[in-house]
């Protein structure tokens, strides 16, 4: 084989990373893979925008049949996002027999049975390490590295824009809106930020690694998702004051049978190595059995690091292309005959430890009342903090919790909310569980 052929759809920030990435170490890659990789067409609707590479005219087209019906073609690399039409080009390039790459998240985790399918039905691969973590190789770490592993925890920050939020809310004391409005004058967030602050990125990305880990389809409509619109800079101070820092975290686990998937605001022990990334880094925490923890750290977005993503596909794919040995790994890391629907734990029986935030009057007798409901909802108190004076005839008092049941807690909150004495809606965020690694080789 001379060279191995590759087809671009989608010239956008990954796009124009991985062409710079080619451009910029096209010698290397070539060195590591034995033969050149050529990009041989790149397509996107719109090709007058300026942008920060230079493609020969020739190359660049703005109808996608150029790649899908060049036979010479062998690899395709889909990096428009959203559904469609980027499942029907996937879908139409392998039909064809090509193999695919894709950064595409949200399609793989809500499509990706459909596409895996049609993958093993055709012989072709689909690879996609550009879809969770951006340029850190999580994919590659869990589907290839830990693969000797049962998999009990996966706990990733893997929204950089939630995660640039968060820190500076922690570090200058600022709301979410100012905060928000900060990242997108930097350009950290998107203009329409919703899919980022809502923790639905982060969801699609923990549905993709759940998958991986568990050798299972994980239903995106199980996955519990709240993002953190409604974080306030008060609970941020008060989380300080327990020893937390408040992440965004994408949680993964499995009991053997069942698997919890949940993305939501989480207290983390100060002296957690999650709790320490900071801005719009990345990281996950990984517990294997055999293994033990295991943590990556890097960017999780941006131009070059995601387009070094995409060039590690093209790559794997082309070290199978040149030595003829086609299909190498399933894509899910699994015999397929293996791979079953794995049931997600419904969040009402979460048993975790608590934060709420409760806005009550200032008046005796009160903290009895809220304390009296929620031992009658088998809710354990392991701290409680009052600080300040009135702020217009109200105070907030702050609580941990021992471990209590998520069905417990949102039927004694709502009883609370109900009180004469409380004056605004009660606030709760999880904590995360202390786990040592002994725990995760039981
Ligand atoms: N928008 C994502 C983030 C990166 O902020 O991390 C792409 O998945």
């Amino acid at each position: 084989m001379r060279e191995i052929q590759v087809g671009l759809i989608g010239l956008g920030t990954v796009g124009c990373g991985l062409v710079k990435v080619l451009e910029d170490n096209g010698e290397l890659l070539q060195q590591r893979l034995g033969v050149p990789l050529r990009l041989k067409k790149v397509v996107d609707i719109d090709l007058d925008r300026p942008r920060p590479v230079n493609i020969p005219r020739e190359v660049l087209s703005t109808q996608v049949q150029h790649i899908l019906e060049d036979n010479e073609i062998q690899i395709v690399v889909e990096l428009i996002g959203g559904m469609e039409p980027a499942k029907t080009f996937l879908l139409d390039a392998m039909k064809r027999g090509k193999h695919v790459v894709t950064a595409n998240k949200a399609l793989l985790a809500m499509h990706g049975s459909e596409l895996f399918a049609a993958a093993r039905e055709h012989g072709v691969n689909i690879a996609f390490e550009a879809a969770v973590g951006g340029g850190i190789p999580l994919i590659r770490a869990v589907r290839e590295g830990l693969v000797a592993n049962r998999i009990g925890r996966i706990y990733g920050i893997l929204n950089g824009t939630a995660n640039y939020i968060l820190t500076r809310m922690s570090q200058e004391g600022t709301t979410f809106a100012e905060a928000l409005s900060g990242a997108q004058k930097l350009g950290y967030a998107e203009a329409d930020p919703t899919l980022d602050v809502e923790g639905v990125d982060a969801a699609h990305k923990i549905a993709v690694l759940s998958s991986l880990a568990y050798c299972c389809e994980v239903d995106f409509n199980h996955i519990y998702v709240e993002g953190i619109t409604h974080i306030d800079p008060l609970d941020i101070q008060f989380a300080k004051d327990f020893g937390y820092q408040i992440k965004l975290l994408a949680i993964s686990r499995s009991d053997g049978k069942r698997i919890e998937v949940r993305v939501h605001p989480t207290m983390i022990p100060q002296e957690h190595m999650l709790a320490k990334v900071e801005g719009a880094y990345n990281a996950i925490h990984i517990s294997g059995d055999s293994v033990g923890d295991v943590m990556l750290y890097g960017l999780g977005a941006g131009m070059m690091p995601t387009g070094s993503a995409v060039a590690s596909d093209l790559v794997d794919l082309g070290r199978d292309l040149v030595a003829g040995s086609g299909i190498r790994i399933a894509s899910l890391a699994s015999e397929e005959r293996a791979v079953a629907c794995r049931q997600v734990k419904p969040m009402d029986e979460l048993v975790i430890k608590y934060y709420f935030r409760f806005v009550a009057v200032d008046r005796p007798g009160v903290l009895s009342k809220i304390s009296g409901i929620l031992g009658s909802h088998d809710i354990s108190i392991a701290s409680v903090i009052q600080k300040g004076r009135q702020v217009k005839g109200s105070v907030p008092i702050v609580m941990m919790t021992h471990e209590a049941r998520e069905r417990d807690v949102r039927m004694a909150l709502a009883e609370i909310d109900d009180l004469p004495v409380v004056t605004s809606t009660t606030r709760f965020i999880r904590v995360k569980k202390n786990e040592s690694v002994e725990e995760s080789q039981s």
